[in-house]
């Protein structure tokens, strides 16, 4: 049986292992030698062809055949003729290598598999329904720097699904419940009365710094004032007065969060008022941050905590009576095989955990919204968080599907954003750095950046391509390296136009466009010859090809393994090998027509290559820059 990417398989190692393994399966079925990997590597040395089957060696001690037999076998089953020249008995080499020429048109024959409207990844006949955690803001406060990564990864792990032909659900998983959130809310009504919130609150930095003097407010007594209160000594009461008088007005202040808490409950209309006020507030600035950096996430993907609050308290009681959950020391928690701390869904003063939304959600994706895959793109500090909701939703049976298989659940985990200093990147005074600052200047560097280089940049396309610019080089940065690993903010090295960054790329694009742009001044027919049958000739033709023939393979594997830092990768190096075929290789130039509407195909189906990679990453795309 062929897996679905063998079937679309267009780099010629793969279409060769796809084409050996099923050679393999055909003589060996029912026998040790079934399903053996057929070993095809590229050949080191261009004297033995161009891919060597290596499979025949281990194959003949499994079915306990000598290997040049194994070897003749494999070579008159397997079924390359398409691609490949002949292969006979000269083929085999040593004691059982199979060598393999490709045939001169192969790599043709291949690009126009590739030259289709869907770029080789048609959509496949089931679409796997994946939900894509991603963005996760929380209420009342500014977007920062840890949330790009969320946002951005998120959205280009969904594009990259989607591409891939599944049915992409994005959840935005909004912290707009719980205490924090009463903090601000009952700070507010102390401060301006139970009026109509829209007439005193209209931006998220009134609700930032809201949010901070709630914090302030309710915090005070630590356990040095504790035992100072409980001690009865008058002379250290005295000694204490500011600091006992400030824990007794943070516990009023926490007790008038905690009853706004039970008023937002029960749905109270002036609590409820303020909440959907800090609600619209928060996510106008959110979703603008977000369309910003070219993310997809909008208000129909909002799927807050607040959704779930009317689900946490009968989850948590059946999980109790079907002895899935156990009190434990007047809280409620669920343990987790292989874990030590157990799953905390109820605490001991009957208050709900983040932990128990999340166990609430996985019921929802899996069982109501049908999701066979759920891939949460969190920071890695939340890792112990999900390994134990994981195990807690596994348990409680929540991870099967209505069909009875069980959904995949994953955390895209991601590191942390550096500063230049090596720590949690944070502005001079120590602040978050927020992501709309952060926009900003990244437009105003790229701006300087590409007049620099193309000073007659017309000023209607400057906007334009400082924004493109400044998003391609942050998405880029943070989509490049590995998810799980931290990284440097610089934007000198993201904003640099060569080397491994998203202007690098863009820029790559725009040579290519470019290219078309010159035909039409010297009035060639470019949309006509770059409809010429592909002809690959010259080394940089045959690297550029290759290049070419690992995408759609690429982006399935983004899909599977939620890494988007693979496909930067290959990106990078298809504009590499562009760059060697456009120095190397003259196009309008080229010595005769046939070359020239050759070589303009091959341009164009790297121009579409380019283009929807870099669309996968959310990159804008420009015509110049
Ligand atoms: N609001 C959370 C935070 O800022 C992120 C939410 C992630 N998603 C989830 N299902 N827990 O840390």
């Amino acid at each position: 049986m062929s897996t679905p990417s063998a079937e679309f398989a267009l780099n010629p190692l793969d279409v060769l292992r796809e084409r050996f393994a099923g050679a393999i399966s055909r003589l060996y079925a029912g026998t040790p030698g079934e399903g053996q990997d057929p070993l095809i590597a590229a050949s080191k040395n261009p004297k033995f062809g161009d891919y060597q089957c290596n499979a025949a060696m281990a194959l003949g001690k499994l079915v306990g055949k000598p290997p040049r037999e194994v070897a003749e076998a494999l070579l008159k089953a397997v079924e390359i003729g398409d691609i490949a020249e002949p292969l006979t008995g000269a083929n085999i080499a040593g004691p059982g290598f199979i060598n393999i020429t490709l045939r001169a048109d192969a790599l043709a024959t291949l690009l126009s598999r590739l030259d289709t409207a869907d770029l080789g990844l048609p959509a496949p006949a089931k679409r796997e329904r994946v939900v894509v955690d991603l963005c996760g803001v929380n209420l009342a406060k500014q977007m920062h720097v840890g949330h790009l990564r969320s946002t951005v990864i998120g959205d280009t792990i969904a594009r990259a699904l989607s591409r891939a032909g599944a049915e992409v659900i994005r959840q935005n998983h909004v912290g707009d419940w719980g205490l924090p959130i009463a903090m601000v809310i009952a700070a507010l009504i102390r401060e301006h009365g139970t009026g109509d919130p829209a007439k005193y609150l209209h931006e998220l930095d009134q609700l930032d710094r809201a949010y901070k003097r709630a914090q302030a407010e309710c915090k005070g007594h630590d356990e040095l004032v504790e035992a100072v209160r409980h001690c009865g000594s008058p002379k250290l009461a005295a000694e204490w007065e500011d600091e006992l008088k400030q824990a007794t007005a943070a516990e009023a202040k926490l007790a008038d969060a905690k009853r706004t808490l039970m008023a937002l409950q029960n749905r109270e209309p002036t609590e409820l008022a303020v909440w959907k006020r800090i609600y619209a507030v928060t996510m106008a600035e959110c979703l603008r941050v977000a369309a910003e950096l070219s993310a997809d996430v909008r208000d129909e993907h909002s799927a807050g905590e607040s959704s779930y609050a009317e689900e946490l308290g009968p989850v948590v009681d059946e999980l109790l009576r079907r002895g899935v959950a156990e009190e434990s020391q007047g809280a409620v928690v669920v343990r987790v095989e292989g874990i030590a701390e157990p799953c905390l869904i109820r605490k001991s003063d009957g208050a709900f955990l983040y932990a128990t939304t999340d166990v609430c959600a996985i019921r929802r994706r899996v069982q109501k919204l049908g999701a066979a895959r759920v891939v949460y793109c969190v920071d890695a500090r939340q890792s112990l968080h999900f390994r134990q909701v994981f195990g807690a939703a596994e348990r409680a049976g929540y991870t099967a599907l209505p069909g009875g298989e069980k959904a995949t659940l994953m955390h895209a985990a991601f590191g942390t954003i550096l500063g230049e200093d090596g720590r949690p990147f944070k502005t001079r005074t120590g602040e978050n750095v927020r992501l709309t600052a952060l926009l900003q200047e990244a437009e105003e560097r790229a701006l300087a950046a590409a007049l620099s280089r193309n000073p007659d940049l017309e000023p209607a396309e400057q906007k334009k391509v400082a924004h493109a610019v400044a998003v391609a080089a942050i998405r880029y940065t943070d989509l490049s390296t590995e998810r799980i690993k931290d990284y440097v903010f610089s934007f000198d090295r993201m904003l640099a136009f060569e080397g491994n960054t998203g202007p690098y790329l863009l820029y790559a694009l725009v040579r290519v466009r470019s290219i078309f742009r010159k035909a039409a001044e010297r009035g060639v027919d470019a949309v006509k010859e770059s409809g010429a049958a592909l002809r690959i000739g010259e080394p940089a033709e045959k690297a550029l090809a290759l290049a070419l023939l690992r995408y759609p393979q690429t982006v399935r594997d983004v899909a599977q393994t939620c890494e988007p830092h693979r496909l930067c990768a290959y990106l990078y190096e298809l504009a590499g090998a562009f760059a060697v075929f456009f120095d190397q290789c003259p196009v309008l130039a080229a010595k005769d027509e046939g070359t020239r509407a050759a070589r303009l195909s091959l341009c164009r189906l790297t121009e579409r290559v380019l283009a929807d990679g870099l669309g996968v990453l959310g990159i804008p795309l420009v015509d110049r820059m």
